[in-house]
């Protein structure tokens, strides 16, 4: 029988533990992958296959397909050992500085041809250039259609709605532009620091970590023009298009006290755990509106939200400025749902106006089953299914917008579970008041 192996380079880590084991694991008990999937954990650290099975802790059962291999010297011979290989899906579970050399050693491990490709977690790069290096050295040895690119917000189920809720609903797509809309307000608060990611993280800071990709990433989704099709290859064509008349406008970097003092980081380290980047888009849908992009660690609460904010009716006779503006908001997590605020009639005599909304939650509507992100796409690398995953083309694109806001510029700090207070945006949405809705 032919059989798949998933080879994970950088199991012995963090990513390994806490996302692709689990995920494989429940994708395995409910059969989404293939009968005969061997997954090879490597690394460097000397594991035996006994030893990486308890190290990464997971079912009896996941356990029976689960090896380990130290290192990749002659890790073609031992794949194939298996017996009659028929695809190869090497994930790069490892630090960005490494990917150059690790698709080399692949390489010259024999490991390539029409039956391997490779998964890349982000970042793909820290800046254009590197991005644009990093490709160059990617495709001397391996084709872009082998290559696929993970940015796990892409497969979060809430997400990849953005596109469906504004494309196949006329009554919003037809007032999806400036004439109605008066910001696009996205936010990201975690309330974990940086954990045991500090190598990693000071080198990086939030806005190369979670802004040139994950948040970027719904900031095209949401104001893209329509793609020609579903296909990842059409959707990436009007997000390169997007990412090219975005700007950044201005931004604030913040850090948590007590940062400096984490273990592993620097410290007179400047990198920011916290900012607020301000967009425009030049383009005759968008433009002069503002769109924010907000995120930190530390922060009071944890919630990946969205806020799309209309303008207020100008009749005079219906406008009331104390109301809140019509505002359709996407909570990503981690209740996932969509609330379409409004303005009503409050009942009785006369007539004074009440904000009201319409709600719609994941879980009330869509009993359990929702995949979660490194479910989807593990089992769509395996599948060669590509229309998850990011593109090359727009990841080395985001970079050049985010360039600017990658200088070291001031930094203001603020104490661990307290938000920063928002400087670019002057009309914050709140959104505390729609964690409790689902
Ligand atoms: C990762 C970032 O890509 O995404 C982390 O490196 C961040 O810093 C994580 O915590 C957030 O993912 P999620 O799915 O928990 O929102």
């Amino acid at each position: 029988m032919s059989k798949t192996v998933l080879l994970i380079l950088g199991a012995s880590g963090d990513l390994t533990k806490r996302k692709l084991i689990p995920a494989l694991s429940t994708i395995y008990s409910k059969n989404m992958l293939p009968e005969e999937l061997i997954v090879i954990g490597s690394a460097r650290t000397e594991y035996t296959t006994d030893e990486f099975r308890t190290h990464v802790n997971t079912s009896e059962e996941f356990c029976k397909c689960l090896y380990y291999y130290t290192g990749l010297k002659n890790i073609k011979e031992y794949i194939y050992s298996f017996g009659n290989i028929t695809k190869i899906v090497v994930f790069l579970s490892l630090p960005p500085s490494t990917y150059k050399q690790t698709i080399e050693d692949l390489y010259n491990e024999n490991l390539h041809g029409d039956n391997v490709s490779i998964i890349i977690e982000k970042p793909f790069g820290v800046d254009v250039y590197s991005a644009l290096e990093l490709e160059k050295n990617i495709l001397k040895y391996y084709p872009t259609k082998s290559i696929y690119l993970i940015d796990h917000y892409l497969a979060k189920e809430p997400v990849q709605n953005i596109l469906i809720f504004r494309f196949a609903n006329r009554i919003f797509e037809t007032n999806w532009n400036r004439f109605h809309i008066e910001s696009i307000q996205i936010n990201c608060s975690e309330t974990i620091g940086i954990e045991d990611r500090a190598k990693y993280f000071d080198k990086s800071g939030i806005i190369r970590d979670m802004i040139q990709s994950h948040l970027m990433q719904l900031l095209t989704i949401l104001t893209m023009e329509t793609p020609k099709s579903n296909f990842q290859h059409d959707i990436e064509i009007e997000k390169v298009k997007l990412l090219k008349k975005l700007k950044v406008i201005n931004f604030v970097r913040g850090q948590y006290n007590g940062y400096t003092n984490e273990k592993g980081v620097d410290s007179k380290s400047t990198t920011e755990t916290y900012a607020e980047v301000e967009f425009r888009i030049e383009s005759d849908r968008w433009h002069n509106i503002p769109i924010y992009i907000k995120t930190g660690k530390a922060m009071e609460r944890q919630g990946t939200e969205i806020a799309v904010v209309f303008r207020n009716s100008d009749n005079p006779i219906f406008k009331n400025d104390k109301l809140q503006k019509n505002a359709i908001i996407f909570t990503v997590q981690p209740q996932s749902g969509i609330f379409v605020d409004l303005v009503n009639k409050v009942p009785g005599w006369g007539v004074s106006l009440t904000n009201a909304n319409m709600s719609f939650c994941y879980s009330s509507k869509f009993s359990g089953n929702i995949p979660d992100a490194y479910q989807r796409l593990l089992v769509d690398a395996i599948n060669s299914d590509k229309s998850l995953f990011a593109g090359v083309e727009e990841t080395i694109e985001a970079w050049r917008v985010i360039e600017p806001a990658l200088q070291n510029s001031d930094l203001i700090y603020y104490d661990r579970g307290k938000n920063p207070p928002d400087i670019l945006n002057k009309n914050p949405i709140d959104f505390n008041n729609y964690s409790n809705l689902c």
